[in-house]
């Protein structure tokens, strides 16, 4: 966290996932790879960055999961919440802080928020009629009715949405409703619950909006759409025991419902990573100076939380900045179809790691990030993508020249010499090319980013060939030695753009370079001035992308769906 270059602070957060099972590729494509590439290319542009997230540990998805195991919610968001992190991190999706809602410093916190709103008079009380179960002793959460659908009439439509026509419902709606967890017939009951007065902030909410126009289509056209109908106060308690407890005498029983409290998970993972610097007042500079850009990555699933109702929350609060961006990406799909992690149409991040490095799976995300449309993952397109872009075009350029210098060179980066004009126009690419993917990275196309990398790395080899060191080695040693060394500041060029993509790659091929692994000091501006120095020693060379076999691809493609 380095007090940067260009003066920018941004605050950068990806969604929290819910605790209730592993981490699958839906996941990494939509927000975390974008979330990390973008955080990792400021940073190397010198930006102050803070990237937040955690495990959002409460909500019926936890609590359904639990009671299917028969083991209580806790036992769940500790399992998970582990493997999620460890996933992450293996992934090389490295956030300064990954918290969990489930801590008392985040109850507190969300407590805190809830009651400052209170105080306002921006929640209020209401009596309203809802399901309870009389054997299961509770009110029943949305989707732990299930019924007929009133619309298509499919049975088995949950009181929240019916899977099989896509609608949304309301409970009240279903014929013949019945409790999921014991079958019985639920009875409508009056209760007790509290409202946030979201309805008074759509003026302030969409003149906010209209000062966004660089939002991408997506947020704005969604946002529209509720502007259009009004928006209504909405509940923000629930009649469960697992979540944050109501701070308000009369509750016991309630939490807060957990699209209310999750959102401040952002903050309290931000006070929990300054707590954990020792500093902790830290949080404050980045969440109460209006300087700061707060970024929310996402998936299209929680826009309407994301650019409506917390948006609401924080300008009821005031004291925090509002969202600068939302870049909500549109969902994956595996093989055609939509992702179901009940029928096992999903394939999970610590299976995929088993078998193969991370680099790949992030370079095949963010050349098929979900941006404007859903995205389709393949085996056989990530088999392509790995063996054809990273093996054939990347992999193979490197190793051709640097086994090459070994041979001929004794490992040393060959004198620069003359330069011809082929040299000069691809040393000229070089020094565009920090530009157009911090242009697109800027404006998150992530997709664009990454092409245009590969675009150079493809020059570089088209340049290889036609140059044909190994044609001129006998005829003419000093220009074979200058195109080799040209081809090794492209490879140390592509080294630091290629980290923001794919970072255990990008500092392998550092090392090989004889660099050191790490970039710290060398910023994203300076990338392309010739700084390999002549007589420099390489270090021991690798292989930089294995090429993926046949049968190992169809392996994973018969996992699905079993
Ligand atoms: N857990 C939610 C989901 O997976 C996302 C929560 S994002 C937050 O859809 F803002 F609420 F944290
Ligand atoms: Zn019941």
């Amino acid at each position: 966290m380095s007090v940067d270059a260009t003066g920018e602070k941004i605050l950068v957060t990806a969604a929290l996932p819910y605790a209730n099972g592993p981490l699958h590729l839906g996941h990494l494509a939509g927000a975390y790879i974008p979330a990390d590439v973008y955080v990792r290319y400021q940073r190397q542009k010198g930006a102050d960055v803070l990237f937040i997230c955690g495990s959002d540990e409460h909500g019926v998805p936890i609590t359904i999961r639990a009671d299917r195991e028969g083991v209580t919610p806790q036992e769940i968001v500790d399992r998970y919440h582990a493997v999620m992190a460890d996933s992450f991190r293996r992934m090389a999706i490295h956030f300064d802080n990954y918290s969990r809602t489930s801590l008392p410093l985040h109850h507190r916190i969300s407590q805190e928020f809830f009651l400052n709103l209170h105080r306002k008079g921006f929640i209020r009380e209401e009596m309203v009629r809802q399901f309870y179960c009389a054997p299961c002793r509770r009110f029943l959460p949305d989707r732990y009715i299930e019924g007929e659908c009133p619309l298509c009439h499919e049975a088995g439509a949950r009181g929240d949405q019916c899977e099989a026509c896509g609608r949304w419902l309301e409970p009240e709606l279903l014929i013949a409703p019945k409790c999921k967890v014991c079958g019985a017939s639920p009875e409508l009951r009056s209760t007790r619950h509290w409202y946030f007065a979201l309805s008074r902030f759509q003026e302030s909410l969409e003149r906010w909006q209209a000062s966004k126009p660089e939002w991408k289509s997506n947020v704005r056209e969604f946002c529209s759409g509720w502007f259009k109908e009004g928006l209504t106060d909405r509940p923000i308690t629930r009649d469960i025991d697992w979540g944050v407890p109501v701070p308000l005498p009369g509750a016991e029983g309630k939490v807060l419902y957990v699209w209310f409290d999750a959102p401040i998970g952002y903050i309290s993972s931000s006070v929990e990573w300054a707590e954990k610097q020792g500093q902790p007042e830290r949080w404050r500079d980045y969440w109460m100076d209006p300087a700061t850009r707060l970024v929310h990555f996402i998936g299209k699933d929680n826009i309407v939380f994301h650019a409506i109702v917390w948006p609401a929350a924080l300008m009821a609060h005031g004291d925090y900045v509002l969202p600068a961006q939302i870049p909500a990406n549109e969902f994956l799909n595996i093989e055609g179809r939509k992702i179901s992690t009940s029928r096992n149409w999903a394939i999970w991040v610590d299976d995929y790691l088993e078998v193969f490095p991370p680099d790949p799976l992030r370079y095949y995300f963010e050349v098929n990030a979900p941006e404007n449309k859903d995205a389709d993952f393949t085996w056989k397109d990530f088999q392509a993508r790995n063996n054809g872009d990273l093996a054939d075009v990347l992999g193979n350029l490197v190793n051709r020249c640097l086994s090459f210098i070994e041979k001929h060179f004794e490992a040393r980066v060959p004198p620069a010499g003359t330069l011809q004009p082929a040299d000069r126009e691809l040393l000229d690419a070089v020094g565009r090319a920090p530009a157009a993917i911090g242009a697109a990275l800027d404006q998150f196309q992530v997709r664009r980013a990454v092409t245009e990398l590969m675009d150079l790395a493809r020059a570089g080899n088209k340049y290889f060939n036609d140059a044909a060191p190994w044609a001129e080695l006998k005829k003419d040693r000093e220009r074979c030695a200058t195109i080799l060394n040209t081809t090794l500041q492209l490879q140390l060029a592509l080294s630091a753009l290629m980290e923001p993509f794919m970072p255990q790659s990008a500092e392998k091929l550092r090392l090989m370079l004889g660099r050191p692994a790490s970039l710290v000091g060398e910023p994203w501006g300076g990338i392309g001035g010739r700084t390999l120095a002549d007589g420099q020693p390489l270090g021991p060379r690798e292989i930089l992308f294995h090429k993926i076999e046949d049968p190992i691809i169809a392996e994973q493609a018969a996992k699905l769906g079993t």
